[in-house]
């Protein structure tokens, strides 16, 4: 075990010499001093160095750049002048650890100061080429303790309902949910396809009698999006359960999972997301505000005189997404919205119809953004294949309507997108919001 100790425990140890390890955020050299801020995934400290006292440590750090890698060993002391946080190390040993090059982008804006002129911020782009540094801000490193704890308080709610965890296959033998936005892939002497979502794979289970399942895992989209908010990679957080009697059941887990969810996220990191991101984070009262798709275009019309052509009123348009988000918080003052009733053209074959055709789903808005498809499914056997033919796609999933011959309990579930729940939450774009972004023009780092 290493003795080191994480710079944010460093004030459990007032006069006593500890060890501590991490990248150099800046560095100010004076005649006579070198302060120092180190910092690693818990923290900062400021390392305050006496050259005269300690020539080898500052003998050492001649030359060591911002971002370089340090270790570092001496005593934690009090010292009400240090502005962080009263504490800074009297290092006694400097040992460099790596030597980082001069960045290649600027993570933030650098203002201006009397000798240099400002740098302005790197585009988004550029900072990916270069992820893996851009990631070693605070906001960044803070972003993913904040999906981490989302995530897990949502697979949390689902454990104590009694739900279990599945790994489906990524590599299938057909398009999972429509011929078209699928990635084909060599596979031995024929193709496959990479899994467009867990969708065949969760009803599977329902068909095995699992009753209540869940799976976090990779979809892959081949679409030649270049939105703010599509990647071709992302991560689904997606759920199936049986005995269901209608979509209503899935959309009342969805707003209890998310509820729970989000109480975690503002219980723990409420006030830290609101002083970096500057956005509060809200708990969701339930039921979540509901409407069909036919009165939210007339509302739209009546609020805000947003009109579209009668074609494209079955299915909702990215600028109706966004003015729903106004819409909802005019009416219901919410940010969520259950959208019901699309039409049975723009759904999935799999939905459940009423005796009207009309498709058992709705699609969940958070923020003027899909973040979930949801629907009861069609699990009787004749009907499944009909609809499927009606699509062109009988052939294509042969192998899925089987799964639908042998006995399989009515059920429902949806698909969430964790990458997009990130963005809404803190207010970013897509390729902000993920570890490495994924697009049409985009497969390094
Ligand atoms: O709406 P989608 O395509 O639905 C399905 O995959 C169904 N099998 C779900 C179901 O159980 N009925 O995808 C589900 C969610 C979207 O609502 C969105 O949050 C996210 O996945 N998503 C994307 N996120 C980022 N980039 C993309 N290209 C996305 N496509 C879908
Ligand atoms: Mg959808």
């Amino acid at each position: 075990m290493s003795d080191r100790i994480p710079l944010g425990e460093i004030r459990n140890h007032i006069g006593k010499r500890v060890k501590v390890q991490g990248f150099v955020d800046t560095i100010r050299d004076s005649r006579a001093m070198l302060f120092i801020v180190l910092k690693d995934i818990t923290g900062k400290v400021q390392i305050t160095l006496e050259k005269e006292q300690k020539p080898e440590a500052a003998a050492a750090m001649e030359g060591v750049t911002g971002d370089s890698v340090i270790t570092v060993s001496g005593v934690v002391a009090e010292n009400s002048y240090v502005k962080m946080g009263g504490i800074e190390i009297l290092p006694e040993e400097i040992r460099v650890e790596s030597i980082a090059d001069p960045l290649p982008i600027a993570r933030k804006e650098i203002p201006a100061t009397k000798k240099k002129k400002a740098v302005e911020r790197s585009g988004i782009d550029q900072r990916i080429d270069y992820r893996w540094i851009d990631l070693r801000t605070d906001e960044n490193q803070f972003m993913f303790q904040v999906q981490t704890a989302f995530v897990n308080a949502m697979r949390q709610y689902l454990l104590n309902e009694n739900f279990v965890e599945i790994h489906t296959p990524k590599l299938i033998g057909a398009a999972s949910e429509s011929g078209a936005d699928v990635f084909e892939v060599k596979y031995f002497d024929r193709n496959a396809y990479l899994a467009q979502s867990p969708q065949f794979y969760k009803q599977m289970a329902m068909a095995a009698g699992l009753e209540r399942i869940f799976e976090v895992g990779p979809v892959f989209r081949a679409e030649k999006s270049f939105t703010s908010r599509h990647t071709t990679e992302f991560t689904g957080f997606d759920l199936e359960f049986s005995y269901i009697d209608s979509f209503h059941d899935v959309m009342k887990l969805e707003e209890n999972l998310l509820k729970a969810g989000l109480e975690c996220i503002q219980d723990k990191y409420g006030e830290q997301i609101e002083e970096m991101f500057g956005i509060p984070v809200r708990v969701p009262g339930t039921p979540f505000p509901v409407i069909s798709l036919k009165t939210l275009y007339e509302e739209l019309e009546k609020d805000f005189g947003y009109t579209v052509d009668e074609s494209e009123k079955g299915d909702l348009t990215t600028e109706a997404e966004r003015l729903s988000f106004e819409w909802v918080k005019k009416h219901y003052d919410h940010e969520f919205l259950f959208v019901t009733d699309f039409d049975a053209s723009k759904r999935a074959f799999y939905h459940m119809r009423d005796e009207n055709g009309v498709p058992q789903g709705y699609d969940l808005i958070w923020r003027g953004v899909e973040i979930t498809t949801g629907a009861q499914r069609e699990h009787r056997h004749e009907i499944l294949k009909r609809q499927a033919e009606e699509k062109g796609l009988a052939e294509d999933v042969k192998f899925y309507l089987e799964f639908f011959k042998y006995g399989c309990p009515p059920h429902g579930g949806f698909g969430l997108g964790v990458d997009r729940l990130t963005m809404l939450l803190l207010g970013l774009t897509i390729k902000e919001a993920m570890f490495i972004f994924r697009g049409p023009g985009r497969l390094n780092p």
